[in-house]
């Protein structure tokens, strides 16, 4: 019984091989039919779904797989990917060509385990539509996740913007069900030209896609498209508690903080700015990277003085890039030169200006009391000349003297 079994197994075997090998030459496949492309209304996010060939049906064995390739608009590149279903969906700026192209695949026991692929493929390009002004639609589009809390978004018009345009921008990502209008918009005299995100966090390590679309009296504006995940946006908040103090009589140390948020530590990178003047009045600029919130630089004279400044960033362990903190203020040694110098032209011009302001209102306010003091010393005699003379040729007078240093009673003077 095993004997002949075994027998009937290997005939088996060797018939499969036989058809496969009959087919293995002679197969071919034909590209996958009815390809379409369905807009679901998020901001580019698109279905695509196509059918096996129908040429495929009587072939029971084999189960196709099918390879698409389409042309990412956001990265510019062309992306391919193997599937066994029939659907798949991925987001595409659609103010670009859309470019698909799917081909069927056969792998397995029909094709004696060789792949083979169709020489041909189902292959679609969708237009964006033409609607909106040229060259009307919003520049320079830019996010900034201003110290991992606070997600600001804007743009600049273009120079054949109308006048009258009113910029609307939505958003979506992955779990939304519609795309969102911004919460609250930036307006720079009166004209939209960006969106807070304030009190409304957004994903992070998901990509969020944007649409700055917009109407204008001459017609509906041109929509721009973009893609982006904000943990690459972050900008930090400049450090702001700076330490500097001698260790010994050879060192220097400096050490700093981030204001308190939600940053990640382990993500914060450094670069220090290192003024230093020698004792020959010979001045250096240096730019120091760290990884470290402190520093030991080598002190040898205390007449040389050094100031420092430091900014802030997340590092590419954690983010792909960010944007710099702007510069904390400046720190020094020794300390008393510290003022001076931390004060710097602009805080001197400053407090100029304000000296200069105090002296000018001092001034003024003393003149006035002379002033107010000379006349009220003329009035003295003029009430006495005001009950001799006619009223007429007095009144005036008093008015104008009265109203000098004592405007509210002087107006029911009048109206009596
Ligand atoms: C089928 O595949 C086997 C192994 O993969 C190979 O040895 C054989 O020659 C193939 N048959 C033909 C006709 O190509
Ligand atoms: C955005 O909103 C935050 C919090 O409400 C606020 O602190 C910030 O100043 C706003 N930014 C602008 C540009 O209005
Ligand atoms: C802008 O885009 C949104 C989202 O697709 C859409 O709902 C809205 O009607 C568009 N507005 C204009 C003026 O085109």
């Amino acid at each position: 019984m095993a004997n002949t079994s075994s027998v009937l197994h290997s005939l088996m075997l060797i018939f499969i091989t036989w058809r496969g090998s009959m087919r293995c030459c002679a197969i071919t496949v034909d590209p996958p039919e009815d390809l379409a492309v369905l807009d679901s209304g998020r901001l580019g996010q698109m279905q695509i779904t196509w059918r096996p060939p129908s040429s495929l049906t009587k072939m029971t064995k084999c189960l196709p797989q099918y390879q698409l390739e389409y042309f990412n608009t956001y990265k510019n590149n062309w992306e391919t990917l193997r599937t066994p279903r029939r659907t798949y969906s991925t987001q595409f700026d659609p103010s670009k060509d859309v470019h698909i192209k799917v081909y069927t695949i056969l792998n397995g026991e029909c094709t004696n385990n060789t792949m083979i692929m169709s020489k041909n493929c189902a292959e679609t390009i969708l237009k964006p539509p033409s609607t909106g002004i040229l060259d009307a639609e919003a520049k320079a589009f830019i996010c900034v996740y201003h110290n991992m809390e606070n997600l600001e978004c804007s743009w600049t018009h273009s120079l054949k913007t109308p006048p009258s345009a009113l910029h609307n921008l939505y958003f979506w990502h992955k779990s939304l069900d519609q795309a969102v209008e911004c919460p609250s918009y930036i307006l720079s005299g009166g004209v939209r030209k960006g969106c807070n995100f304030s009190g409304k966090p957004l994903p992070e390590f998901t990509d969020i896609y944007f649409c700055v679309n917009g109407s204008s009296r001459e017609g509906p504006l041109k929509a721009t498209f973009f893609s982006l995940q904000i943990q690459n946006q972050v900008k930090v908040t400049a450090p702001d508690k700076l330490h500097l103090q001698t260790s010994s009589d050879t060192e220097l140390e400096f050490h700093w903080e981030n204001p308190a948020g939600r940053l990640p530590g382990h993500c914060l990178e450094w670069e220090v700015r290192h003024h230093h003047v020698g004792t020959d009045g010979k001045i250096s600029l240096n730019h120091i990277h760290t990884e470290k919130p402190r520093l030991t630089l080598p002190f040898s004279n205390s007449n040389e003085r050094n100031c420092f400044q430091v900014r802030s960033r997340l590092n590419s362990y954690c983010v792909d890039q960010s944007f710099w903190s702007d510069w904390s203020h400046e720190t020094c040694h020794p300390v008393l030169d510290n003022r001076e110098i931390a004060l710097g032209p602009e805080m001197n011009s400053v407090s100029i200006y304000i000296y200069v302001a105090v002296v000018i209102i001092v001034i003024l306010v003393v003149s006035l009391c002379v002033w107010a003091a000379v006349n009220m010393r003329k009035a003295g005699p003029q009430k006495k000349v005001d009950s001799l003379l006619p009223k007429l040729l007095t009144n005036n007078l008093t008015q104008r003297v009265s109203k000098i240093y004592s405007g509210k009673k002087m107006c029911t003077d009048v109206v009596i």
